[in-house]
């Protein structure tokens, strides 16, 4: 046995169905809110995560999935889908091609970290992304798209987290002041803080070294620090917020583990799934699409984890199994041919038919439908043969009937739940 490489996981079918509905509620939801889908390859050159997840974030440091190919070219499996929209963003012009740029999109993104429960190596990410509106409306909406999404879904028990991180103006004076706050006490925190404060010193608030903790409960908050612009924006943001009825708490420490974020952060964590209890985490990026050679335009967008999504779920939300409308059983050769062509007229009208394929014996096809929890089983043998008939097992009441072959189909449509038939 060859087993799946570690931190990836086959989606089997039982729970496959749940992620079925958590992607066609999340398209739904979607495009009632105007966006539309794309897609992109999963590979991409290298430089466009070292560029845009940024070359500072553990995500290009520790986790990327890169490699020279065949021609030389160093390639990455993508750790996320932002750098990738962009790319598309800038790459169609699409701008121009779209009335307002509002996309989304589902995938498999791979990071190395290691695995646990709810964080894999490959995962997925349902994805959102605005561009070109600096309004703080668009905000509001992107946020309240993202809990619209989780309670469509039926999730409770999760909470908003909002914050601002400030932009190229005020952030640098963040820094500054929080390196200030820390002075001599940078010497008492983990190796990778002491790296975080010469790098990147926003970075120590993602920081979950247990004994880091007082000291990081103690440094200034990034709101304290906004400029002008920055604070109307946060404080338009939150009146949207308020406005639409969304509940959220800021969360001073909400600084992202990725580069590009200027301005609105936010997060949905949902408490029942374990320690890898963020859903859902997104952002304003306002100077990503000109960092990538794009024009100078504003983005938005947030990315959902579907593993998290799934595990979140209500446990009652039992989506059922496709099951058939009716099961053909048959005895004896010509009968199997028979049953062959009414399995397949049935089907044309549209209904899900199943057969045994072995032609086994009349009980292990009984046992077959009952198994596939099929609630009709029409039986071909000799004698149905000669007088034109199908006999019809109601399985739930074990009663039996016989009615004419040339009615069969109709009588089934009749009885079954989705009578609407396939284009041929
Ligand atoms: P992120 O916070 O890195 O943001 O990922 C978003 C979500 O993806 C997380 O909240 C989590 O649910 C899920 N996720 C991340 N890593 C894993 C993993 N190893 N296993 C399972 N689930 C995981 C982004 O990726 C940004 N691109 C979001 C964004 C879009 N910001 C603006 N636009």
């Amino acid at each position: 046995m060859i087993p799946a490489i570690r931190g990836t996981r086959d989606i089997l079918p039982g729970e496959v169905e749940r992620w079925a509905f958590v992607e066609a509620t999340a398209r739904r939801v979607f495009e009632q809110y105007g966006y539309a889908e794309i897609r992109t390859p999963i590979i991409e050159r290298e430089e466009l995560f070292a560029k845009g997840t940024g070359e500072t974030t553990d995500i290009v440091q520790k986790e990327m999935y890169a490699f020279t190919d065949k021609g030389g070219e160093r390639i990455t499996l993508r750790p996320e889908a932002t750098p990738s929209l962009v790319r598309a963003f800038v790459e169609h012009s699409l701008e121009q091609a779209m009335a307002v740029p509002k996309i989304y999109t589902f995938g498999p993104m791979f990071r190395y970290e290691r695995p646990q429960k709810g964080r894999y190596r490959q995962f997925h990410q349902v994805d959102v992304e605005v561009f070109g509106i600096k309004d703080p409306t668009i905000d509001a909406e992107v946020i309240d798209l993202a809990w619209t999404l989780i309670k469509s879904l039926g999730i409770d028990g999760v909470e908003l987290a909002i914050n601002s991180v400030g932009c190229p103006v005020c952030r640098p004076r963040f820094a500054a002041a929080l390196v200030a706050a820390l002075g001599e006490d940078v010497q008492k925190l983990c190796g990778d803080c002491q790296r975080r404060s010469t790098t990147n010193p926003l970075r120590i608030f993602d920081c979950k070294v247990p004994v880091d903790q007082p000291i990081i409960d103690g440094l200034p908050h990034t709101v304290d620090y906004l400029c002008d612009e920055c604070r109307t924006h946060f404080d338009a943001v939150r009146k949207y917020l308020d406005v639409n009825g969304i509940p959220y708490r800021v969360s001073h420490r909400l600084v992202r583990g990725l580069d590009y974020y200027t301005k609105t952060t936010f997060e949905v964590l949902a408490g029942q799934i374990g320690a890898q209890n963020a859903v859902l985490g997104g952002g304003r990026y306002d100077g990503l699409v000109k960092e990538l050679g794009g024009p100078d335009r504003v983005g938005i967008g947030f990315a959902a984890g579907v593993e998290r999504l799934v595990l979140a779920l209500p446990e009652q939300l039992a989506v059922p199994a496709a099951r058939p409308d009716v099961f053909v059983a048959a005895l004896g050769d010509p009968a199997r041919d028979a049953a062959f062509e009414l399995l397949r007229d049935l089907r044309r009208a549209g209904l899900n038919a199943q057969i045994e394929y072995e032609g086994r014996s009349l009980k292990s096809q009984m046992k077959r439908a009952d198994r596939l929890k099929a609630p009709l089983v029409f039986l071909l043998g000799d004698n149905e043969l000669a007088r034109g008939e199908v006999s019809v097992k109601h399985m739930a009441t074990s009663t039996q009937e016989t009615i004419a072959r040339a009615a069969a189909v109709e009588f089934a449509v009749g009885l079954s739940r989705r009578p609407q038939a396939l284009q041929p």
